[in-house]
């Protein structure tokens, strides 16, 4: 019955969970809303604010899961990809924890855990499985052959879909992150009302800079002829562009699907949150028989739970860390 305590501070939000015996018993998420400011993650003061919150959280996430800290068996932390100085606070945390409690600790690749965070409920995909993972800093299509063998197959060759987002929302004077708010303002327009091209990318590649070029001269041309255009159409805008970059995604993953002939597909990373998606990937699937397996909202953005699962499948095959390890800024699978 291992008990694992996870970490994860790659970005700008905190958080800790507890894994028992491959089960979820916490998960607490500090998230971080002084970057709303400044439009966009501001590394130094996401570090400072993760300072602040490692205890509380991690002290929080046992409390929820009625863990002592001497029940903890490994601790699990998130080595990279993300921003330095916020992946040094959990990285540095897990590391004193662990020697001060004379624990092991595990080392996470922050985007296999994303994929891994599919372990975490009752329904599992099977290996070998597609996984579609879209996040503010990734976008990528995965072919997963088991828990810590995974092959990259199609990749964003410049922003990723999370970035089209919040860059669109941005254009349209929206606050950080703008994600969220694509997808509210989305649910109340016409995806049919604005027509955005979709780019020709060979393979199972994508590219979202000319399209979030394509928004700010259609922006600026129509606020040109009207100054109310963004007010007035802001909904049927934002319905517009999530389903372009809906049918970006969908239309990618559907022939990488057809090529390697697999029939579990899931979703993972922070733009699998939005309903769009979510739902396009259902019925895409359902036309196709796919199994779908479409995250938890808790489990789309960034959380421990994803990190104390993956260490769970670490901590089987007892792969542990040295504690001279350091975190990555960039890393690959
Ligand atoms: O995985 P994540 O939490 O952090 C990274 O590792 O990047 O993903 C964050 C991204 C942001 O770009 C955010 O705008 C986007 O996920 N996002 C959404 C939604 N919720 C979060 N995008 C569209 N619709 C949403 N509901
Ligand atoms: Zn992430």
């Amino acid at each position: 019955m291992p008990v694992i305590l996870g970490i994860e501070s790659s970005c700008d939000d905190t958080s800790a969970s507890v894994c028992v015996d491959g089960k979820i018993l916490s998960n607490v998420i500090a998230n971080q809303t002084i970057h709303q400011a400044y439009g966009g993650v501001v590394p130094e003061l996401a570090s400072r604010v993760h300072q602040q919150n490692i205890v509380p959280a991690v002290q929080q996430a046992l409390f929820n899961a009625k863990v002592r800290k001497n029940d903890i068996d490994a601790v699990a932390f998130t080595r990279g990809p993300g921003l330095l100085g916020s992946l040094l606070v959990g990285v540095s945390f897990a590391k004193s924890f662990a020697l001060a409690k004379g624990l092991p600790i595990i080392d996470i690749n922050h985007m296999q855990a994303h994929i891994l965070a599919h372990f975490i409920a009752e329904k599992k995909p099977s290996f070998p499985f597609l996984c579609l993972t879209v996040s503010g800093g990734h976008t990528q299509i995965v072919l997963v052959k088991d828990y810590f063998d995974m092959e990259i197959v199609g990749q964003t060759l410049d922003d990723a879909a999370g970035e089209a987002m919040d860059k669109t929302s941005k254009i349209l004077g929206l606050p950080y992150p703008g994600g969220p708010l694509i997808d509210k303002y989305a649910r109340l327009g016409n995806p049919d009302a604005f027509h955005f091209p979709e780019p020709q990318i060979p393979g199972f590649d994508f590219s979202f800079s000319g399209l979030k070029t394509a928004i700010l001269y259609f922006i600026r041309d129509n606020v040109a002829l009207n100054p109310n255009f963004i007010n007035e159409n802001l909904t049927d805008i934002c319905a517009s562009v999530e389903k372009r970059i809906v049918t970006i995604l969908l239309n990618k993953l559907n022939k990488a699907a057809q090529a390697y002939g697999i029939k579990d597909i899931a979703l993972a990373g922070g733009v699998s949150a939005n309903t769009g998606l979510r739902q396009g990937l259902q019925q895409l699937g359902d036309k196709n028989g796919w199994n779908c397996f479409i995250p938890k909202m808790e489990y789309c953005t960034d959380n421990a739970a994803m990190i104390a699962i993956a260490g769970y499948y670490k901590f089987l095959k007892g792969e542990f860390a040295n504690q001279n390890i350091a975190p990555l800024a960039r890393m690959i699978f």
